[in-house]
């Protein structure tokens, strides 16, 4: 195995890919609908990596020492025949964790089949368990009571199952408790995420971000939490478990903390762009080499290369460097 490192010494061991961009929400932080609308321009199918392409970028990625895989999108229960693909990918020398995030719409009639396929667990996003700010905030046709029912048929599928909820000052700080509440039932870790400033559509301002220290403050008020001991490693997240046992809590304080120390995460587009940072404008073509033949070596060299050049820390610059084209959310998968 060939292991890289870029310029700051940090290695390459978690990959998300996204296999659409395409999504059936419209959550105003990702695809608001005035710019997502009829007449946006979405991916052609054509340009999409297949599936024996993604698996075989999959393949060279764990040669450089990826063990963790998360696929994204849009919305990657959109992309026909998924259970497919995550067959093809579980069965990958090195992959130890695979992962999907989605926003369970299809999660009921998908769930027992990406189980069986091999999935490790499922992150779901839900921002609220109140259904009209959820509707309000999802901006879609798709009832609560159906994203309910697909973190359901997880549990019930045997996947793990975390939430994921972006926190919006003014938008769905009621639905906080509501939220922890209905994750400790169930046993789910909830994570609360800091709105970032990703891409250039959703209108981010400072102000309109909820520190994670204020939703810790809130969340202990009623329920005591500690902080789980472990090293952190590389992982996003910073860990709480509830006293009583109940499970878990995650903050990601990408604004108030940021941990590109740490960032051994590359993502890769829908159509083979490989981006070293969430906020990296441009994708580094991966597609060109595959469809012209390139070798699994070849491939090898191309990621090392452009790997060991890398030197992003976007959240740690924030506002003292200005990144024009940040690639959205939607397109480079969260
Ligand atoms: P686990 O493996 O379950 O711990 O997942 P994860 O936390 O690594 O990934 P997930 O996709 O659940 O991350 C949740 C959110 O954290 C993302 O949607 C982003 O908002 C944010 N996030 C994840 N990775 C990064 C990153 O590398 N940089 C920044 N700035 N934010 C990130
Ligand atoms: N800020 C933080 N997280 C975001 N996501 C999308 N847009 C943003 C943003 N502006 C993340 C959420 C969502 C996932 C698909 O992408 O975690 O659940
Ligand atoms: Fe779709 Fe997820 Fe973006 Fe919401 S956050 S619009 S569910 S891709
Ligand atoms: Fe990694 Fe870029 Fe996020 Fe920093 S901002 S943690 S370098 S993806």
């Amino acid at each position: 195995m060939t292991l890289v490192r870029d310029t700051a010494g940090r290695g390459l061991r978690d990959l998300r890919v996204s296999v659409t961009d395409r999504c059936n929400f419209r959550c105003g932080y990702c695809m608001p609908r005035e710019l997502f609308g009829a007449d946006h321009a979405f991916l052609p199918r054509n340009e999409l990596l297949s599936f024996e392409e993604i698996t075989r970028l999959v393949t060279v990625f764990a040669g450089l020492g990826v063990t963790k895989l998360r696929l994204t999108g849009g919305e990657p229960l959109l992309r026909r025949d998924l259970p497919e693909l995550v067959a093809r990918l579980a069965a990958v020398p090195g992959i130890d964790d695979l992962a999907m995030t989605t926003n369970g719409a299809l999660l009921a009639t998908h769930a027992a089949d990406l189980a069986q396929a091999g999935l490790s667990r499922v992150t779901v996003s839900l921002d609220s368990v109140d259904p009209a700010t959820f509707s309000e905030l999802a901006d879609t046709k798709v009832p609560l009571s159906r994203v309910l029912d697909g973190i359901e048929a997880a549990r019930v599928a045997g996947l793990p199952v975390k939430l994921n909820t972006v926190m919006q000052r003014g938008r769905n700080e009621e639905s906080l408790l509501g939220l922890v509440a209905y994750a400790r039932e169930h046993g789910d870790t909830l994570r609360v995420i800091e709105f970032m400033d990703v891409g250039a559509t959703n209108g981010w301002e400072r102000s309109g971000v909820v520190p994670s220290a204020e939703i810790l403050e809130r969340v202990a008020a009623v329920h005591p939490l500690e902080p789980v001991d472990v090293p952190r490693g590389h992982v996003v997240a910073e860990r709480y478990r509830y006293l009583d046992g109940k499970g878990e809590l995650g903050l990601i304080s990408s604004v108030t903390r940021p941990f590109c120390g740490d960032c051994v995460r590359a993502r890769v587009t829908a159509i083979g762009g490989l981006h070293t940072c969430l906020f990296s404008p441009a994708g580094f073509d991966l597609r060109a080499p595959l469809r012209e033949g390139a070798t699994n070596d070849a491939l090898t060299a191309l990621i090392a290369g452009r790997w060991s050049r890398r030197d992003d820390r976007y959240s740690e610059q924030r506002g003292l460097v200005q990144v024009t084209a940040r690639p959205e959310m939607s397109y480079l998968g969260g």
